[in-house]
């Protein structure tokens, strides 16, 4: 399977490697319009065809599949583009930049008959599979909010804002937790570097039942956190991503109202055992490319990722219209 990546910045390195590494893949193009990073790519891979323009990819027929990790903004076109070439498509998150355009790419591959697939990474963690698998256990009880910080002193971006660039993880990894589907937004934040492009940004999601989600991302901020707060009315969990092992804790904690007293409501806390549990710590990115790679063999479409890739975009959509107006609650 000739594989061609477009885009050796920061993230698409680690996508070279685990292509390189793939039994069934060959990382026959490496794409960068910046002549720097092509004499970088030259280094490790000495044996692969080097470009700065897309055009040679777009027009090899011996390419069977793009990868693309360049900036959001250039994910559209080089998208369609390989698309109508009749190429496969990885692309990294997020698909595109509004849900009209997701749309039309899944549109284009499932019409055609070529696999699109989007890199949320998150969902290959092993860390997230078992919260996952907790969650669905009925462990946690019934959740009642996710609490998820995303923040550090960030790369600031060009083209999406801090939600588009840091929220996808949180939300690809809710949408994968939680079966009910969010049925409006709210976001408020701040552009204070760059107009319109907000570096600080508080998204929430609201559902049909008691369940709140809020998502905090932030490229202003002095310390890195990366956490994620699950409370459910058995158990509470936390997840802190920065921790090198220990990235999960149960905590058997809650909150019980006894309403058998007439006069008062009795509140009864329970603080119990903080559980840690073990998870796969095989690396997420390898995960995802063997997926896409079967993905492709069996020419069937992930129908999750495809499900999550649309419902990212339409949040964000919305999101921005929620931004626009001073957090005005938005209906999905
Ligand atoms: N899945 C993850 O965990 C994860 C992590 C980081 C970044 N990303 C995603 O990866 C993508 C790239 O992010 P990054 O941080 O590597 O950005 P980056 O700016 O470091 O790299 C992008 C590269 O693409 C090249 N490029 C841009 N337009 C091009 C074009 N038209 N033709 C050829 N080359 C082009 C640039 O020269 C640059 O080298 C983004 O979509 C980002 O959201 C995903």
């Amino acid at each position: 399977m000739n594989i061609a990546l477009i885009g050796y910045g920061y993230w698409g390195p680690n996508l070279a490697r685990n292509i390189n590494q793939h039994p069934v893949m060959d990382l026959y193009y490496i794409c960068d319009n910046n002549e720097n990073r092509i004499s970088e790519a030259k280094k490790l891979y000495p044996h692969t065809l080097l470009t700065h323009n897309t055009d040679d990819i777009i027009n090899d027929e011996n390419v069977h599949c793009v990868v693309i990790a360049t900036n959001p903004s250039q994910h559209y076109k080089l998208a369609k583009q390989s698309l109508l070439s009749g190429k496969h498509v990885l692309v990294e998150k997020p698909m595109a930049l509004s849900f009209k355009e997701t749309d039309e790419l899944i549109n284009i591959a499932v019409s055609n008959k070529l696999i699109i697939f989007s890199d949320f990474t998150f969902l290959y963690n092993g860390a997230i599979k078992k919260i996952d698998k907790i969650i669905k256990s009925g462990d946690l009880g019934r959740i009642l909010y996710i609490d998820a910080t995303r923040i550090n002193l960030g790369i600031f971006q060009n083209d999406v804002n801090v939600l588009g660039d840091l929220a996808t993880h949180d939300l690809s990894v809710i949408l994968s937790f939680i079966e009910e589907k969010p049925v409006a937004v709210s976001a408020v934040g701040r552009c204070h570097i760059k107009k319109d492009i907000e570096n600080l940004a508080y998204l929430t999601l609201f559902y049909n039942s008691d369940l709140i989600v809020h998502i905090h991302c932030s490229w202003s901020a002095p310390v890195k956190i990366r956490q994620m707060i699950i409370g459910g009315d058995k158990k509470m969990l936390i997840y802190n991503d920065i921790e090198p092992s220990e990235k999960i804790k149960v905590y058997d904690s809650g909150i019980t109202f006894n309403y058998e007293e007439k006069e008062s409501i009795l509140i009864d806390y329970r603080r119990g055992d903080v559980f840690v549990p073990k998870y796969d710590t095989t690396e997420p990115l390898k995960i995802m490319i063997d997926k896409f790679a079967n993905c492709v063999i069996k020419n069937q479409q992930d129908i999750k990722n495809i499900q999550i890739s649309l419902k990212i975009a339409q949040i964000l959509d919305k999101a921005k219209l929620s931004l626009q107006n001073q957090g005005k609650t938005i209906l999905l």
